[in-house]
């Protein structure tokens, strides 16, 4: 059942502090200041034979996907592409030897992602899963497997078994990087520290102050004509998750946009009616997203930013304050807010949040 909470959504956003302790701590090995994966999978000399990796996936696993190629290609130098499953399966793909292709997928049954898999491996790639089920087609068909153990998700909109994706890319990136020898011991075991101290601070945003106060913004912010978000570096997919829960859970229409985009168009739309959600947290971009705050609120446009940067709170409108983390561990954190504050849009708009209208859980036909 639901456990006391009115809707599956929100029970599950609550479950993510002891789903992304399940997926990722006994993975870490502190000792060693490495990630180890059950069974051995993803061992030195595998790591080392990668040359290229090719993630496909589709909706909020594309968005896990999109953080995976910053966290791969910052920390353990691989080149990777990302693509939308639908869009890389009807195209001419070109596959590289040593191309890993890397399928993101909740339940492992997406019709168009399982058919993109089949398609590289046919040109001859390597096919690795990060996966939700364990017998699932997806798994099956993969050659290594990073489960993630966020349990069944019943809620139609995609919470715990996204940052589960997150946590798990951030552990193969891990483990590719110490793999191939890219990643010093001491800096792998301070990320996987920080990565272990991480409970709390998603407990502390799961709170009913915390919650109470994504209610309050989504009270004031429910009338807006549209929404923007607005992410930068790891933060950028964030920003497009965000925008995604909340038009297909409460029907407003809102996009998610890389921050520095800002002045190439959309900065246009920008209006007192326009609500722009700025997620910025402590890192190194995290100036060129607050200037692009000052450049929206000097537009007339109504600011709200997430994160841990506390100087982005001073300048915006409203904020919602994130535990500062490690910048590579902060995608995490800061998709909590945008979880909720997308669920209450939705309840006060009294949408059929675990059922949005035309949507099903798994997309098993094109
Ligand atoms: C959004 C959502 C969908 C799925 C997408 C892929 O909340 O749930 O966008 O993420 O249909 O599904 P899986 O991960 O099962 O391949």
């Amino acid at each position: 059942g639901k456990g006391g909470y009115p809707h599956y959504m929100l029970k599950e956003i609550h479950e993510q502090p002891d789903v992304i302790a399940r997926t990722a701590f006994d993975r870490i090995d502190l000792g060693a200041g490495d990630v180890r994966f059950e069974g051995g999978g993803f061992d030195d000399a595998f790591c080392r034979s990668v040359e290229r990796i090719q993630i496909l996936g589709c909706g909020t696993a594309l968005h896990a996907g999109q953080i995976a190629k910053y966290l791969i290609e910052g920390l353990a130098h691989i080149p990777v592409d990302v693509d939308f499953a639908s869009e890389f399966r009807y195209r001419d793909p070109r596959i590289v030897p040593g191309t890993l292709a890397l399928a993101i997928t909740q339940s492992g049954e997406t019709a168009d992602t399982l058919a993109a898999t089949r398609l590289a491996r046919e040109l001859g790639a390597r096919v690795a899963s990060i996966c939700n089920v364990a017998g699932s087609s997806q798994v099956r068909e993969s050659d290594a497997t990073i489960l993630t153990y966020a349990g069944p998700e019943i809620g139609v909109a995609s919470t715990k078994a996204f940052t589960a994706q997150v946590a798990a890319a951030t552990l193969l990136a891990i483990r590719l990087a110490r793999g191939r020898g890219v990643m010093h011991e001491h800096k792998a075991r301070q990320l996987l520290e920080e990565f272990r101290m991480i409970r709390p601070k998603i407990e502390s945003l799961l709170t009913d102050e915390a919650i109470a106060r994504t209610r309050e913004i989504a009270r004031k912010h429910a009338g807006a004509r549209g929404f923007l978000f607005l992410g930068r570096g790891v933060n950028y997919p964030v920003a497009l998750e965000g925008a995604l829960k909340l038009k297909e859970i409460a029907y407003v229409h809102a996009e998610g946009y890389a921050a520095g985009e800002m002045k190439h168009g959309p900065i246009a739309l920008i209006d007192p009616g326009m609500t722009i959600l700025a997620i910025n947290s402590v890192g190194h971009v995290a100036e060129k997203t607050r200037a692009n705050i000052e450049q929206v609120k000097a537009r007339g446009g109504v600011t709200v930013s997430v994160g841990s940067d506390d100087l982005s709170h001073s300048i915006a409108d409203s904020a919602v304050p994130v535990p500062a983390t490690d910048e590579w561990l902060s995608p995490i954190l800061n998709s909590i807010p945008l979880q909720l504050i997308a669920y209450h849009i939705a309840e006060i708009h009294g949408c059929d949040i675990d059922k949005p209208r035309n949507l099903a859980k798994s997309v098993t036909v094109e």
